[in-house]
Formats: structure tokens, sequence, C-alpha cells
């Protein structure tokens, strides 16, 4: 695959635009090709299996539409299907997990108290299960499955403010907030919601995505196999979804541009 190859992104829906407009920013040269599997949304309440099938389906289109690596922007379909996926394609597989360490990196040494809000399915899975073990034993980590903030974006309801705010408050009542020192956004549609979360929480609190994370990491797979893209090409996104609506269409058209 040459390097002016595009760059394939999937999600479960529309919350992987979170990522690709990271990509855009920070890699402009590249060529996006984004897949929202909408008609499949939520993978969160599915099961690995489930989840594992309609992430191959997905790759496998990729694959024949010659990319030069995958991003999977679905802390989800990491969980359950990046180890496959690497084992069966010939192609970098970039995966998302909740950004925990760099919550933990910030306290410096300082016990932290952290959530993690991300879908059910990611905090159940073994993967997540392996990260929190790193950092248990120095920190109090709270796990917050959050599967409503998913159907909020994917029925376009992002800017109800007060169906939002409700939804926050029903997930995070139970939480002293003025203890806790941040919370990671350990789902991709829940970046969206980062000035939502801003007004739930106190200043003290910081809000952590793995968004640039991944970008750089992307980057730096490129860099090393030389496939970045030449600095002469002009990127460009190409958005498709499992759901032709035109709904959906737009919808993912003005969170791309949000
Ligand atoms: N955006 C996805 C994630 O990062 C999953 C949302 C869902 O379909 O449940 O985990």
């Amino acid at each position: 695959m040459s390097s002016t190859a595009p760059i394939g992104v999937f999600d479960s829906g529309l919350g992987g635009i979170s990522v690709v407009r990271q990509i855009a920013q920070d890699m402009p040269h590249e060529h996006v090709l984004y897949f929202g599997d909408s008609a499949n949304a939520p993978y969160g309440t599915k099961t690995p299996a489930q989840v594992r099938e309609l992430s191959f389906r997905i790759v496998e289109r990729f694959a024949s539409q010659g990319v030069k690596a995958v991003v999977i922007a679905c802390n989800t379909a990491t969980s359950a299907a990046v180890n496959d996926l690497r084992d069966t394609y010939d192609i970098p597989i970039i995966g998302m997990e909740p950004a925990l360490k760099v919550a933990c990196d910030r306290g410096q040494g300082k016990r932290q108290r952290v959530i993690v809000a991300a879908t059910p399915l990611t905090l159940r899975e073994h993967k997540f299960a392996a990260l929190m073990e790193r950092f248990d034993q120095d920190h109090t980590i709270f796990k917050e499955p959050c599967p409503g903030l998913v159907d909020v974006v994917e029925s376009g309801r992002l800017a109800d403010h007060d169906l939002v705010m409700h939804t926050l408050h029903g997930y995070f009542d139970q939480y002293d907030l003025s203890s806790i020192d941040s919370v990671v956004l350990g789902c991709t549609h829940f970046v969206f919601y980062r000035d939502y979360f801003r007004e739930l929480l106190p200043d003290t609190a910081a809000i952590i995505d793995g968004n640039e994370g991944t970008v750089r990491h992307l980057s730096v797979v490129l860099e090393s196999l030389g496939k970045l893209a030449p600095e002469t090409q002009d990127g460009s996104v190409t958005l498709a979804n499992s759901d032709p609506s035109e709904r959906i269409a737009a919808l993912s058209q003005q969170l791309l541009e949000r």
C-alpha cells in the first residue's frame, strides 16, 4: 500500500467522528475513509462475539478499498476484536482503550480518584480488567457504564441540553464529584459531551479522552513504515454509514464540522 492510500476509521456509529476530527487536525495530509455502523449501534450492549463479527465485516470492506491502516475508533470494538483482527489482516490496526494511564499519571505519584465512563462491554472485557490491574493498587478507580449517552448521540439529540444534563446526572449523582480528580471518556461517543461534562464537574476534575493519544500513535506507526501521506497531498474525509438514511448522513456531517 502506498503512502497516498487512505486510512480506514470505524466505529459502531457516530462516535468515531470525534477521532476523525482529531486526525484531520493533526494529520491534515491524510485521506480518511470513515465507516459508522449506526444500523447496528450500539455495540456496547452486544456480546463480544457479535461485535467481533461486525468489526470483521467492516475491516474486510476497508481491506478491499486498499487502506494503508485501520483505526478502530471504538473502545468497545477494540476490546472485542483487536487481537483477532491483527491476527487476520496484514494492515496496521490501531485500537483504542480508555486513557486510564493518562488520568493516573496526572497525580505524579499521588493517589488519584478516577471515574472511567465507557460502555458496559468495554468495562466488562478482559482488556479493561488487565488495564485496571495495572493501576488499581495505587489509585481509586470507579467504572461507570453509560449506554444512554450513546443513544443520545445516535438519535441526534446532543443539542438537547436538558436531556443531556438529566442523563449525566442519572449516572454521576451517586459520586461526590468534588473528590474526583478526573473522568476518563472511555467511549468515542462521549467525547462530544466534553462541554456538558465541564458543566457537571467541579473545575478541579479533569476530563480526559484518548483521541489525541490514538492519533499520535497512528502517526508514529505510519511514520515508522514510511507511509505518512506526502505533505503535498491535501487530506480529505469521506463519510459512510451502514444506515443509509439522510438523517444519519446529515448528522455525521454536522458532527464532523461541529
Ligand atoms: N463509540 C464506542 C466506543 O468507543 C461504542 C458505542 C456503542 O456502540 O456502544 O466504545
